[in-house]
């Protein structure tokens, strides 16, 4: 019977599968030792989403310091998403936005006052998840991909 997704922290033998959705849904992929030291630094907020006992999506992310963009003077934390993909046969679903929802609830345990990340100016898919969301787009970062594509950086305050 098909359920719905359930969502669920990183755990270390999720490594592999973790590993392939990114390979088959990104182009900028990332070492083994990458992803599992997001997962000691910042477990709160690598969260994956699970249907019928396998894994359909992941989110990885990080707490940096940084200018507000929001209007606070000086540093504060803010939660960097590095990376998220759901499975093309899971998409459509919610899957992604429950994913980002869940992963800034746990940047905010380690004080994070915004949220942000990168993504292809031409990831209209991306970039109208995160509008719907309520991230607004707060620079353009030219030739910011290895291929010489532009990055938007989208915000929210959290
Ligand atoms: N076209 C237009 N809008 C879309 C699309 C699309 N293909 N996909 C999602 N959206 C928008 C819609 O507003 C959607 O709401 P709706 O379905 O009610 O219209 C909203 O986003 C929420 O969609 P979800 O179902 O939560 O998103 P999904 O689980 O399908 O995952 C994702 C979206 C992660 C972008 C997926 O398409 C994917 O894995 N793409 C490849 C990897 C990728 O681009 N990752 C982001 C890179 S940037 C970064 O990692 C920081
Ligand atoms: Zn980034």
């Amino acid at each position: 019977m098909q359920e719905t997704f359930r969502l669920r922290k990183f755990e270390m033998q999720d490594l592999q599968k973790v590993m392939f959705i990114n390979r088959a849904c990104l182009p900028e992929n990332y070492t083994d030792y990458f992803f599992l030291d997001l997962y000691r630094r910042f477990p709160e907020s690598f969260i994956v989403a699970e249907q019928n006992g396998e894994i359909a999506g992941y989110i990885m992310c990080r707490i940096e310091l940084g200018f507000s963009n929001f209007g606070f003077s000086g540093l504060i934390k803010k939660g960097h998403i590095v990376s998220i993909a759901v499975l093309p046969e899971f998409r459509r679903k919610g899957i992604a936005k429950a994913l980002i929802n869940r992963a800034m609830e746990g940047m905010k345990l380690y004080k994070a006052k915004q949220c942000f990340l990168e993504v292809r100016v031409s990831n209209v898919p991306a970039v109208n998840l995160y509008k719907s969301l309520g991230f607004q787009i707060t620079k353009t970062i030219h030739g910011y991909y290895a291929d010489g594509e532009d990055a938007y950086v989208m915000s929210k305050k959290l």
